[in-house]
C-alpha cells in the first residue's frame, strides 16, 4: 500500500511515521507512507497555498491550482483508488470503512487548513472525505495520521501476530476483553483467577463474557452496528 499526503504543514506528519509500527511497516516494504510539502506546487508569489474567502469573512481558503498541479503530478506516475478529502463533513471513520481502505493499493489523503479548500477541489479532484470524529480539528494532518495508522497496522505482516489485529475492539463489534499481566497480584488486587487456570476453553468463554458485558455497559450501540470484518 501506498499513501501519499497533500499538506501545507509537512512537519507535522514527521513524527507519527517514523517511529514504532508505522516506520517498522515501511522498513519492512509492507507501507510507504510519502509526505508532499503543497508550497512548491503553488505559482504564486512567495509559494502561498491559500487566500481571502470570495465574498468576505475570516479566514483564508485553500487555493485549488497548487492542489489541482500536485494531485495531477500523482496521477501521472500511478493510479490512485481514491483521493481521501481529511474533513470534519466526511464519512465517519470506523472499522469496517478502516478494513475496506486497507485492500486498496494507492490512496492519496488531502489535508485541509485555514477555513478549507476551495470548494472546487471538493467538487472535482477528490472521491471522497473521511472524518475521524465529530470535532473540528486546527488540520486535516493529525487526522491523516489516525487513517494511516487504522489503515496499515491492518496490512498483512505488519503486526508480528497477525491474528491481532482480528481481535481488536471493533472488529467483531465488541470492544476487548480486560487484559493483565505480571505480578498476579499487586497491592492486594487480585488478577480473576480464570487467567491463571490455563484452561483455554474457559478462558476464552470468561473473555467473551466481559467483552459483551464491557460493550453492553458502555456502547450498547455497538454491537448492533457492528459489522463482520472486511464487510
Ligand atoms: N479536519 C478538521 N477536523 C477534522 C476531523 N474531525 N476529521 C478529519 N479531518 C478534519
Amino acid at each position: 500500500m501506498r499513501i501519499d499526503i497533500i499538506t501545507c504543514l509537512p512537519k507535522l506528519l514527521e513524527s507519527p511515521f517514523s517511529d514504532s509500527i508505522l516506520k517498522r511497516a515501511q522498513e519492512k516494504g509492507l507501507a510507504e507512507v510519502v509526505v508532499h510539502d503543497l508550497r512548491p506546487f503553488s505559482t504564486h508569489k512567495q509559494h502561498a497555498t491559500d487566500d481571502y474567502a470570495f465574498g468576505g469573512g475570516a479566514g483564508m481558503v485553500m487555493m485549488i491550482e497548487p492542489i489541482d498541479r500536485c494531485i495531477s503530478s500523482l496521477k501521472a506516475q500511478r493510479a490512485y483508488d481514491d483521493i481521501i478529502y481529511m474533513s470534519p463533513d466526511g464519512e465517519l471513520l470506523t472499522q469496517p470503512l478502516a478494513n475496506r481502505l486497507s485492500l486498496k493499493n494507492n490512496l492519496i489523503l488531502l489535508c485541509g487548513h485555514y477555513k478549507g479548500v476551495d470548494e472546487r477541489v471538493r467538487m472535482h479532484l477528490i472521491t471522497r472525505e473521511i472524518s475521524i470524529g465529530d470535532y473540528v480539528l486546527s488540520g486535516g494532518e493529525l487526522a491523516a495520521a489516525v487513517l494511516c495508522d487504522a489503515l496499515i497496522r491492518l496490512i498483512p505482516g505488519v503486526l508480528s501476530d497477525e491474528t491481532s489485529a482480528l481481535t481488536d475492539s471493533f472488529q467483531d463489534g465488541l470492544l476487548a476483553p480486560p487484559v493483565y499481566t505480571r505480578p498476579s497480584e499487586y497491592n492486594g488486587w487480585r488478577v480473576p483467577d480464570v487467567l491463571l487456570s490455563g484452561h483455554a476453553a474457559k478462558i476464552e468463554a470468561w473473555r467473551h463474557e466481559q467483552a459483551l458485558a464491557r460493550t453492553l455497559a458502555r456502547r450498547p450501540n455497538l454491537s448492533m452496528k457492528g459489522e463482520k470484518v472486511l464487510n
